[in-house]
């Protein structure tokens, strides 16, 4: 290695987080396209650590690697094929050709061209365009999702009736908001088993690292920047990085975060039922309080307004009695569950306060108010489930069997969400051996246990 001092040295000494986990990204890219470095690279000390024009390998990664380098090295290398207006409105057109409900319910509203002007005019950064288009390398099923919750986040804000500023910080907010993700370590990122306390901590930490991406390298706004981080909270509480409850989530975090759940159910949950965006009306009712009741109607004038029916009359007219037990052995979880948050509230109420008891109290009070807003888990509907056995289905009570599988998978999403927040707060309180605070720790992993698949 040449020992040469770079005349930047002083410049910049700062760290770049994650930086390490980005160059294993970029020279996995290598593989297939060209990485190569603009200029000669040094490290904080000002040792030359990259000549200039030579490729990022796995052997040059495994050099750089060591070192803390003086600027980015995002900045300071070119990736061949890196995405720009046309190929990124590509993308777009080739996103809506494998979601026809997507792309119906545009042209139905007439926002299409609306929101094709959008992204053709926008001016993306040289850095940002960099991550995303390593980002498509390195993780091909995200990116769609990606791609998809920018166009939804885009249509809500629209449909809210956003200005057309507002409409493109939408978008922007929305397509950067995952790149922080390339500078976590893989494994936690491809992690299909439970993300233990300090996993779960660095995957979190996704959201303020996409918005330290944006803040260095555009001229991004700063309600951009805030939606980018706000883009996991939940007005129950439950998300995060904050924790942020109700009304202190912005009004774009709220479109992002409910875009990315929108993608999220569709890409990975309906995809493989063949269900549409449609079919998230009876999701949607039980996230109500999570994305602020304005954000919640605009969402839902536009799938009752964009042309696509649910696929919920044909699950109604299958009436094979299958929907009707898995509801009804839903239900049964969802009730026991139920019961547990009940005492969980007074056992709370019995200990001592501390910051992380206020919450987990707090969080309870939220996720009771989702459980009874919902209307679900009441007598008279765990009566007529079961009167419903062994009977000949109406059409319109097929419908709401139907509708109702679609609300308890939710809620079990939610109530899994509310066990990670036990866990989380579980692992900040010092002393842990007080009767009580077993009592929740055995009541919690009895919440998962009832949540587990059977
Ligand atoms: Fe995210």
């Amino acid at each position: 290695m040449v020992e040469a001092v770079s005349p930047h040295a002083s410049v910049n000494s700062q760290a770049h987080h994650g930086d390490e986990h980005y160059a294993n990204h970029l020279a996995g890219v290598n593989e297939t396209r060209a990485v190569v470095s603009t200029g000669d690279i040094y490290n904080e000390r000002g040792v030359l650590v990259m000549k200039a024009g030579a490729r990022l390998d796995k052997s040059v990664y495994a050099k750089i690697k060591k070192h803390q380098l003086a600027e980015s090295l995002a900045s300071q290398v070119s990736v061949d094929g890196t995405l720009n207006r046309d190929t990124l409105a590509e993308e777009f057109r080739r996103l809506l050709g494998t979601y026809l409900d997507v792309q119906i319910i545009s042209e139905t509203l007439k926002l299409r061209p609306e929101l094709d002007a959008i992204v053709r005019s926008y001016a993306i950064n040289p850095v940002t365009a960099q991550k995303l288009t390593v980002f498509k390398h390195q993780y091909p099923q995200s990116f769609d999702g990606v791609l998809l919750g920018a166009w939804l986040a885009a249509l809500i804000a629209r449909v809210h009736g956003c200005s057309r500023g507002d409409v493109t910080d939408a978008f922007v907010a929305a397509l950067c908001r995952d790149l922080g993700l390339l500078h976590i370590d893989p494994a936690i990122v491809h992690k299909t088993e439970e993300l233990n306390p300090a996993e779960w901590r660095a995957l979190q930490s996704h959201t303020i690292v996409s918005k330290m991406i944006l803040q260095s390298t555009s001229s991004a706004s700063g309600d951009v920047l805030r939606a980018i981080v706000e883009h996991h909270e939940r007005g129950h509480g439950l998300g995060y990085p904050a924790g942020i409850f109700g009304d202190g989530i912005s009004l774009l975090g709220r479109i992002v975060g409910l875009a990315d759940t929108m993608q999220a159910v569709r890409i990975g949950r309906f995809e493989r039922d063949k269900r549409n965006l449609a079919d998230m009306m009876p999701t949607l009712n039980i996230n109500a309080l999570n994305f602020g009741d304005d954000v919640y109607r605009a969402v839902m004038e536009m799938l009752r307004g964009g042309g696509v029916p649910p696929t919920l009359d044909e699950c109604a007219q299958r009436g094979d009695g299958t929907t009707l037990s898995a509801v009804e052995g839903g239900w049964q979880k969802l009730a026991k569950v139920s019961s547990f948050l009940e005492t969980l509230t007074g056992v709370l109420g019995t200990m001592q306060e501390s910051d992380a008891l206020k919450r987990m109290k707090a969080i309870t009070k939220q996720i009771e108010t989702v459980v009874t807003r919902s209307g679900l888990l009441t007598e008279e509907m765990g009566q007529w489930l079961s009167q419903c056995q062994g009977k000949t289905l109406a059409p319109e009570d097929g419908r709401v069997i139907c509708e109702m599988e679609l609300m308890i998978s939710e809620l079990k999403w939610q109530l899994r969400d509310a066990r990670k927040a036990y866990d989380q707060l579980f692992s900040t309180i010092k002393d842990n051996t007080s009767p009580a605070l077993k009592a929740l720790q055995k009541m919690a992993d009895e919440l998962s246990h009832a949540l587990d698949p059977q």
